[in-house]
């Protein structure tokens, strides 16, 4: 059992595995910031702010919106955690949500000790681009969901290395039956959140492990190009110049 109390964000928290984190994590005695895209997404959240979680809310497509909501945590008390849960499955909303605003609140809120960013089993599908100059960063057009997957897997591992004092992982939550999952999805929902809350909090010498690709609690091998320093480069550099912010 863990008795530490943490200040965690999770991103995307107004549906999915997103509110069920931020609720358990209440439940856990946490204390949690949940985040909406918008005001009418975020009046559904009044449950869990009545139960004393603070709140941002912006658009994840709109990069204004991921810096403002940045500053606005890094002026209120430190995060100890984020979880990056946000996600889209297609159209061209998926570069922006899916990669970009995760990199963006990586590169600027002040030192959370504790990153997980949602992957997918898809990841296995997405291409190590030899050159990321063409990627579609902006979503002008319909993204791939695989592709952008296989990014975020591999900013958690970058991150890992180019940060040694924080723990940053991956997690694959498993097909599961949400909005995005549909209704006849295999995989079991309540297990599908549970990992991305205990490496957010856990003592566990397991859970303050850094650079995983994760399901149910345990490490799996991810695409080989996660742990290519040369993607891995590429892609953080990419980030960097598409943005203006670095790491
Ligand atoms: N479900 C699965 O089987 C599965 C499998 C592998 C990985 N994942 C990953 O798990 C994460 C959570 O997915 P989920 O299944 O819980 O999906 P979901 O039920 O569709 O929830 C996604 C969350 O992201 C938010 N979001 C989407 N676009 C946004 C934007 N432009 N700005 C701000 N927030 C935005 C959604 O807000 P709204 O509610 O307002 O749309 C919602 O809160 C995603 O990263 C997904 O890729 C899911």
């Amino acid at each position: 059992m863990d008795h530490r109390t943490s200040r965690i964000l999770v991103t995307g928290s107004a549906d999915g595995l997103g509110r069920a984190a931020a609720h358990s994590l209440l439940s856990a005695g946490h204390e949690v910031v949940v985040h909406a895209r918008s005001h009418e997404r975020a009046a559904g959240l009044a449950p869990l702010l009545e139960r004393g979680a603070g709140i941002v809310v912006g658009d994840f497509t709109d990069r204004a919106a991921v810096r403002r909501i940045a500053a606005e945590l890094n002026d209120a008390k430190p995060l100890d955690a984020v979880i990056h849960n946000a996600g889209v499955w297609s159209g061209p909303a998926v570069m922006p949500v899916n990669i970009i605003a995760p990199y963006l609140l990586t590169a600027l809120l002040r030192a959370p000790r504790r990153l997980v960013y949602l992957s997918s089993g898809s990841h296995f599908e997405g291409r190590a681009h030899p050159s990321l100059a063409g990627i579609d960063w902006q979503g002008e057009h319909a993204g791939s969901y695989a592709d952008s997957k296989l990014f975020v897997t591999a900013l958690a591992a970058a991150v890992s290395r180019l940060r040694p004092r924080v723990l940053s992982n991956a997690v694959d939550p498993g097909w599961v039956p949400t909005k995005m999952g549909g209704s006849q999805a295999p995989d079991d929902l309540e297990l599908g959140h549970r990992t991305q809350e205990w490496l957010a909090t856990s003592d566990d010498a397991q859970a303050m492990t850094s650079g995983g690709y994760w399901y149910h609690r345990r490490r799996r091998q991810p695409h080989r190009a996660v742990h290519d320093r040369a993607f891995q480069d590429r892609l953080v550099q990419a980030l960097a110049d598409e943005t203006g912010a670095s790491l």
